[in-house]
């Protein structure tokens, strides 16, 4: 077979299977092109994304702005490494801090390295400005969370499947439920070691938890009372997803260390990004931290463009509107079906969850005949499928999506 041979469906996955390493379990649908919130299989069928390669596609499939700037920029300079300066990272850096309000950037390529470079930070800081004791700094995370796949980030996951055999682990992290300020509070008093909390401001991994309102503001408040950096994992919840351009922004919180990944290129390249301000940036120093593709000017074209998109398209606004028009449908649909149980969410980051135990296959099994029904999606955690269009959607896209949610639940 000639490496350009269009392939069958059945004949990409036998690839797959037998040369892949097996560390996914994708639907079986294998796709070959997409364009703003469609995408088509290797046989022609075309499909609503409903998932936008977990956030990341939030500007939709081959933006041709963003496209285009990654298309020009590679033709014109890809790589430096950070040996050297090139015309483009300034520029973004400058164009982001802005953006977000933060006096600096720190760019790195995957949202598990940013949040890598988010605790070496968040460390740093507390050794060389709050003053704690060399390596006895702890960070406060959340029980349920996923921040990646790192070493050092599964250490304090409590996914027995992400972990078991890869230890030993990382040390430093305290573990406290998520949402509750009583526990946040408890972690906090009589230990003068925490030098940062730690949080997804709505759990998307765990299945789209969205917390009590006013949790964010309150924990923000709890750092700031016990000297404690308030480091917000935006990766999947940032730029514009949940119906404000960072998911922090609903309760108006600026964190003092933001993490960005997946939507800030519009899933066109892997770029991520750490902010803060200077008093906490100003830590790290030549030699401290790097990565031979962070920062460079494909990347930096990529994001600006990306971002452009978000604000010239109005997509913040546009997941706030369709993300209450989707909740309020299906929460009047789940009155009717008893395998609905809920619908939860925020802007366009939904998530359903199906009345079957947690270890049944019956969301995995309506994702499949949604698939059939035109229409991507999938579990999260069992029994939870998590619903998440490119914001690039019309209404009459969404309501026709709505119309295929309900007609295959009420077929099964
Ligand atoms: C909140 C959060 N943080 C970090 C990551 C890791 O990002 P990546 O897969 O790009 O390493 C993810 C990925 O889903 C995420 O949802």
């Amino acid at each position: 077979m000639a490496v350009l041979d269009q392939l069958t469906s059945q004949q990409a996955i036998d690839l797959e299977n037998k040369y892949g390493a097996h560390n996914y379990h994708p639907l079986p649908v294998v796709l070959s092109k997409g364009e703003g919130v469609y995408v088509w299989d290797v046989e022609g069928k075309k499909y609503y994304d409903f998932l936008s390669a977990y956030s990341a596609v939030n500007q939709g499939h081959c933006h041709p702005k963003i496209v285009g700037a990654m298309v020009n920029q590679a033709q014109t300079l890809t790589l430096t490494s950070r040996a050297f300066y090139n015309d483009m990272l300034g520029k973004y850096e400058k164009f982001a801090t802005e953006y977000f309000g933060f006096d600096k950037l720190l760019p790195m390529n995957t949202g598990a390295e940013a949040v890598e470079t988010a605790l070496k930070i968040c460390r740093k800081w507390a050794y060389e400005v709050k003053g704690i004791e060399e390596n006895e700094a702890q960070i406060i995370v959340c029980k349920n969370n996923f921040h990646g796949r790192t070493t050092t980030i599964i250490s304090f996951s409590n996914d027995p499947v992400a972990r078991k055999n890869f230890g030993p682990f990382t040390e430093g992290f305290i573990k406290i439920e998520y949402d509750n300020l009583q526990a946040l509070e408890e972690a906090l008093e009589n230990n003068d070691n925490i030098a940062g909390f730690m949080a997804e401001p709505i759990q998307g991994e765990a299945g789209v938890y969205v917390p009590s309102e006013g949790y964010l503001a309150a924990a923000k408040a709890l750092c700031e009372k016990y000297n404690v950096l308030f480091i917000a994992d935006e990766v999947q919840t940032g730029i514009a997803r949940t119906g404000k351009l960072l998911a922090v922004n609903h309760e108006n919180v600026q964190p003092d260390i933001l993490i960005l990944g997946k939507a800030l290129s519009g899933g066109a390249y892997p770029v991520s990004a750490v902010l803060a301000n200077d008093d906490i940036m100003n830590v790290i120093r030549p030699g401290n931290h790097g990565s031979t593709f962070g920062g460079n000017p494909v990347a930096a074209a990529v994001a600006m463009a990306a971002l452009e998109v978000v604000k010239d398209e109005k997509l913040a606004e546009n997941a706030e509107r369709l993300g209450k028009i989707f909740r309020e449908e299906l929460a009047e649909f789940a009155k009717e079906n008893e395998l609905v149980t809920l619908v939860r969410g925020k802007g366009l980051l939904n998530a359903v969850v199906i009345n079957d135990t947690e270890d049944s296959s019956t969301a995995w099994n309506i994702c499949l005949k949604l698939r059939d029904n035109g229409l991507l999606a999938k579990p999260t955690h069992g029994n939870i499928i998590r619903f998440a269009p490119p914001l690039v959607m019309n209404e009459e896209q969404l309501r026709d999506c709505i119309a295929i949610i309900k007609k295959t639940i009420t077929e099964f």
